[in-house]
């Protein structure tokens, strides 16, 4: 077992949450779910009183404190806030070859995807660290949803789904069991497989690779090196066969237009370098600029670039898309930034582009108006979950 499970002041990070282990102190914000009466699950009946939470929270924290800890029982942070929680237990396994991973979330929190992206951390962390060589999950099979996140992290059903009595609630139901094996985790991060057209299956290996093949030696460099261990950037990618423009749609008045640039280079820079500064370096006469101009000035800026061809999953992929994308700070929050990217991942598409990419951001929610989806995160060390 690692050193560092032991210590119980860590987090792990994911797009949107943290996890870290449970603390006394969390009583109020786990009653708020532990103690809903609605929730269906099938080894944990809603608290009747605060007081059990207390002893739940007591108990998960001394689990944290003891050698010969079984239950690894984490909250689920978003925005600050705990919406949820969820263990590796692994108290079912006399050899602790195996740990049985459970998750809730607050009922006002639901269907945003937070607790697929928690159980995948989750999971990571039970795999990396507690040497297990398979994880379980079960579910109530009136609770497809919890089955969907057990699909979503790569597990696979492998019971009958046969009819029982549980011993807790004395209601007679069916369960799913689900497993995903030590080397089918390794083999591919579930969470970044997409099918797309019946037959495009892609690792999350296979997209670290075809972003290390589109930035040789990328973690070598010295600013990428220098990016913070807890601010992971992101790299998105958008299917431009499944770009849906509708999604995003903003009407303009007359003075709002959209088209390329072709003024003059330094009194872009000037307008760039209100961005970010640095980024005057990526633009010269050879850059293809696109714009959002209010009454023919800018107001928003990027490049089209193009990344060239990539095999990934046996496929050929040409890959575009908008780079150093800014817009003047005066003219923000007015859907002209957007809009742009749109224009231009339209663009991308008409000239037969397969997928139009965003590099290092942290506008992960932003781009995500479109559809654009996040696909490896890295921080100065290499990737991350
Ligand atoms: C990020 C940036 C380009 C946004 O530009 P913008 O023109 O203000 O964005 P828009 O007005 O088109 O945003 C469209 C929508 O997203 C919202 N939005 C704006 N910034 C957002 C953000 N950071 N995250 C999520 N949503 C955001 C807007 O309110 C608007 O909402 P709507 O759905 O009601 O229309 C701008 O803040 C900027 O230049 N930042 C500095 C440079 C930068 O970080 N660029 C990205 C590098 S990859």
């Amino acid at each position: 077992m690692k050193e560092h499970i032991k210590r119980s002041k860590f987090e792990l990070k994911t797009e949107r949450l943290t996890l870290r282990p449970i603390r006394l102190g969390d009583e109020e914000a786990i009653h708020e779910y532990a103690g809903d009466k609605g929730i269906t699950m099938m080894f944990f009946l809603p608290n009747e009183t605060f007081e059990e939470t207390c002893d739940f929270v007591r108990e998960n924290v001394a689990e944290w404190d003891s050698p010969d800890q079984t239950d690894f029982e984490f909250v689920i942070l978003y925005d600050g806030k705990i919406i949820g929680g969820c263990d590796a237990d692994l108290s079912h396994s006399e050899d602790r070859s195996y740990a049985t991973l459970g998750w809730i979330i607050n009922k006002e929190y639901r269907n945003r995807g937070f607790a697929s992206e928690a159980a995948h951390a989750l999971l990571d962390y039970a795999f990396e660290n507690l040497d297990i060589e398979k994880a379980y999950a079960q579910c109530d099979i009136n609770n497809p949803t919890s089955y969907k996140v057990m699909m979503n992290i790569g597990m696979t059903c492998v019971n009958d789904k046969g009819t029982r009595t549980y011993p807790r609630t004395g209601k007679t139901s069916g369960e799913y069991t689900c497993l995903i094996t030590r080397e089918e985790w390794e083999s591919g991060n579930q969470m970044y497989k997409k099918e797309k057209d019946g037959r495009e299956y892609i690792t999350k290996k296979q997209y670290e690779d075809l972003f290390l093949e589109m930035n040789p030696g990328y973690f070598a460099r010295d600013y990428v090196r220098a990016v913070p261990v807890n601010e992971p950037a992101s790299e998105m990618l958008l299917c431009l066969w499944d770009f849906d423009e509708e999604r995003y749609d903003k009407s303009f008045g007359e003075e709002i237009s959209f088209g390329y640039y072709h003024g003059d280079m330094d009194k872009l820079k000037e307008n760039v370098a209100r961005v970010v500064p640095h980024w005057v370096n990526f633009f010269d006469e050879d850059s293809k600029v696109y714009c959002g101009f209010i009454d023919g000035e800018v107001a928003s800026f990027c490049q089209i670039e193009d990344f060239g061809v990539h095999m990934i999953g046996g496929m050929r992929w040409r890959i575009g898309g908008p780079g150093c994308v800014g817009t003047l700070p005066e003219f923000r929050n007015k859907g002209i930034g957007l809009s742009m990217v749109k224009e231009v991942t339209k663009i991308l598409k008409e000239e037969k582009y397969d997928y139009s990419y965003i590099h290092y951001t942290y506008e992960t929610e932003w781009y995500g108006k479109l559809g654009y989806e996040t696909f490896v995160r890295w921080n100065g060390k290499g990737f991350v979950v």
